[in-house]
């Protein structure tokens, strides 16, 4: 028992001992290195003005916050890295105990004052002193600072839910020009390591790239840092949820052209399609980003559609009133009948059924003139008196019948021109399916790319 006592005393002594020495120098040096006549925080740490702090930048990315297209802001969560040199952080560490190297509070120490430039938030784009520094015997200050910056971002919804954007983060000193503060670049991208999936935005890519611009204050010139990150939205929401209804409604739109114009259901079912888009288009008008001065592509094909279903209720108006035209109150006009019942139908292939209807007419007339040529001839007139009341009643007989037939014929006629009626609506309905179809699919090969 004694003996184990014994034994954890002197290993407890042994190991407390070193760290406590290593402490009390560490300490001391602390003092010493920044103690008020050795070290003044507000003074770049050069021994000669004319030295340039060369400070090494570096990114990391955390996370993407907010991306808000109608504010045109842009938050992310960033990991910065500086490095430089400080002349006066330096010591011999075989002096002091071995310390190779020493925490500080970055509020203790000289630190480069690198603010965002796009910045808009309260802050002011400083960064704020938060977490330690290490300094090595060196005097190589290594500064990690996790911060959460808000900048402008110029958000361009015209392509909208397909769109790609660009966000830029420009850094750099405030008040020192590149020949006192000089950043550079250590890696060409920002690190994406411990970077989080943003749920809306694909990170494509991070380039970062070193600027050098003068301003009309100052004879030198500043040296910044950009980071731009491109964006590209996740799409999928949208043509999950908005995109595929809208296409199965521009589907049942299309198939509502073979609805006979007669059952009556036809003008019903376009509009009922009108509205289900208008109340659709209501429910997710908030999704899309409010803003006037460009028109999502999204909104622009919602738009189309409704134009379409629209255009879909007035042909089918037309093509109901013109199936519907009885009594006739005249044949069909005769450059309508060469429109449609000559080249349009002949283009969708209809034109069997067409011609066949309009050939007939001159037929039949010219076998009725010849029938009452043939009463009207010589025969009659020229057998005399012996017969007279047969005559008569003879003649009678013909007027009935000649009434009659112009009757008949008449009537005919009136038919004939109802069916012509009925087929020129026809065609006119395979015409605006067509015409339909054909903008159903530029709409969406245009607008959904
Ligand atoms: C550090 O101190 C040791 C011992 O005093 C000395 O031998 C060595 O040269 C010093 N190193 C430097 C870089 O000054
Ligand atoms: C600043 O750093 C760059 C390299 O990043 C270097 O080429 C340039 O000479 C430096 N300028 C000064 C004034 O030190």
């Amino acid at each position: 028992m004694k003996i184990a006592l014994g034994f954890l005393l002197v290993t407890t002594l042994f190991v407390w001992i070193p760290v406590s020495i290593s402490q009390d120098v560490a300490v001391a040096l602390k003092t010493s290195l920044l103690s008020g006549s050795n070290y003044d925080k507000s003074l770049r740490p050069v021994k000669s003005a004319s030295t340039a702090v060369n400070v090494d930048f570096d990114i990391s990315l955390k996370q993407i916050i907010d991306l808000a297209e109608k504010e045109q802001t842009f938050r992310i969560n960033i990991w910065l890295r500086l490095y430089w040199n400080d002349e006066f952080l330096t010591w011999n560490a075989s002096e002091h105990g071995g310390v190779e190297s020493l925490t500080i509070h970055s509020s203790d120490v000289w630190r480069p004052d690198i603010f965002l430039y796009n910045n808009i938030a309260e802050t002011y784009g400083a960064i704020e002193a938060v977490t330690d520094v290490t300094v090595t015997s060196a005097g190589r200050v290594s500064y990690l600072q996790p911060a959460i910056f808000t900048s402008a971002c110029l958000v361009d919804i015209t392509k909208f839910p397909f769109d790609h954007q660009e966000c830029l983060l420009e850094f750099g000193s405030w008040i020192y020009d590149g020949g006192k503060v000089n950043v550079s670049l250590v890696n060409p991208t920002a690190d994406r390591g411990i970077f989080t999936q943003n749920e809306e935005w694909i990170l494509n890519g991070t380039p970062m790239s070193r600027l050098v611009t003068l301003y009309p204050c100052c004879p030198d010139p500043y040296v910044t840092i950009v980071l731009t990150l491109q964006l590209e939205r996740r799409s999928y929401f949208y043509m999950f949820n908005m995109v595929l209804p809208c296409i199965v409604l521009m589907i049942l739109n299309l198939f509502g052209f073979y609805i006979p114009p007669d059952s009556g259901e036809r003008l019903g079912f376009f509009i009922t399609i009108l509205l289900a888009l208008v109340v659709f288009l209501q429910v997710l008008s908030d999704s899309l980003p409010k803003t006037s001065t460009t028109t999502p592509q999204l909104g622009q094909f919602f738009a189309a559609t409704i134009w379409l279903v629209g255009i879909s209720c007035l042909a089918s108006i037309v093509v109901i009133r013109m199936s519907y035209n009885s009594p006739p109150s005249r044949p069909l006009p005769r450059w309508l009948r060469l429109l449609l019942l000559r080249y349009l139908a002949r283009l969708f292939c209809m034109n069997t059924i067409a011609e066949e209807k309009h050939v007939v007419h001159p037929v039949k007339e010219g076998v009725d003139n010849l029938v009452f040529m043939d009463h009207d001839g010589d025969t009659i007139q020229q057998k005399d008196t012996p017969n007279f009341a047969l005559d008569l009643s003879l003649r009678e007989i013909v007027r009935y019948c000649r009434e009659y037939s112009a009757q008949a014929r008449e009537k005919k006629e009136e038919e004939d021109d109802q069916d012509e009626w009925k087929m020129a609506a026809l065609v006119l309905d395979r015409a605006f399916l067509f015409l339909v179809g054909l903008a159903n699919i530029i709409v969406c090969v245009v607008l959904l790319r």
